[in-house]
């Protein structure tokens, strides 16, 4: 009998890639029952993609420069990424907006991770929007990417507590110590199968969740 495959993962990043570090890490500790199959950057010479080349997954450079328009782009994207059949498309600190034709095509498969307790602080310069609006809690949240930016069904939130003394930077760096704790648990979910959208509906272990999951979970 033919083994079977593990569920196929592409990344998309744009910048340092310590999500796509941790998801590696994931990978490596066997606490994510998938395969990385390519790494894809629109910016050349990021950090990220050096971490690919030192776990040997093949890493891609095409950069959103050398197209004319967001559609060509996400064109030339797609036929990259489709090569290597994934189950499942990994949006990581990527930094374009995707075209409707793209997220239509990944519906279902395209997950995201958003540094805001969504819906929170949508769009850029959260740390910064979640200090001046004097919140005592901030956080991350991962979501099915839909046509609405950062607007997609969310799947889970890790939340942190804001301190008195955080500057934009401390707070970022709390923020994303949870990122990646909680985002490698959610790609083993949607690996084994637990987690799928259905009708614009989360459902986790076949029940439609009425809220976001509480990140990390603990013994999963
Ligand atoms: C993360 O904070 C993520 O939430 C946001 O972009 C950042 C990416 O960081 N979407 P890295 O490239 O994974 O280090």
């Amino acid at each position: 009998m033919k083994p079977h495959p593990l569920p196929g993962i592409v990344v998309l990043i744009s910048g340092s890639g310590t999500n796509l570090q941790a998801l590696i890490d994931g990978v490596a500790e066997g606490r994510i029952q998938g395969q990385i199959r390519a790494v894809i950057s629109n910016r050349p010479q990021v950090a990220g993609l050096d971490r690919a080349d030192r776990a040997r997954i093949p890493a891609q450079v095409i950069n959103h420069r050398d197209f004319p328009d967001r559609d060509t782009f996400d064109r030339a994207l797609m036929t990259a990424i489709d090569l290597h059949q994934p189950d499942l498309v990994v949006l990581a600190g990527f930094m374009r907006v995707l075209t409707p034709a793209f997220v239509t095509h990944y519906q279902g498969r395209l997950i995201n991770i958003h540094p805001s307790l969504l819906p929170d602080f949508r769009g850029l310069h959260t740390h910064e929007r979640a200090l001046e609006a004097g919140v005592q809690q901030h956080g991350c949240s991962i979501h099915f990417v839909n046509t609405e930016l950062d607007g997609g069904p969310v799947i889970g939130q890790a939340r942190v507590p804001v301190l008195p003394d955080d500057t934009p930077q401390t707070l970022a760096a709390r923020v994303q110590q949870q990122e990646h704790r909680a985002y490698p648990q959610v790609v083993q979910w949607f690996c084994q199968g637990r987690l799928t959208l259905c009708n614009g509906q989360v459902w986790f272990d076949e029940h439609p969740l009425q809220a976001p999951l509480e990140l990390p979970i603990a013994d999963q």
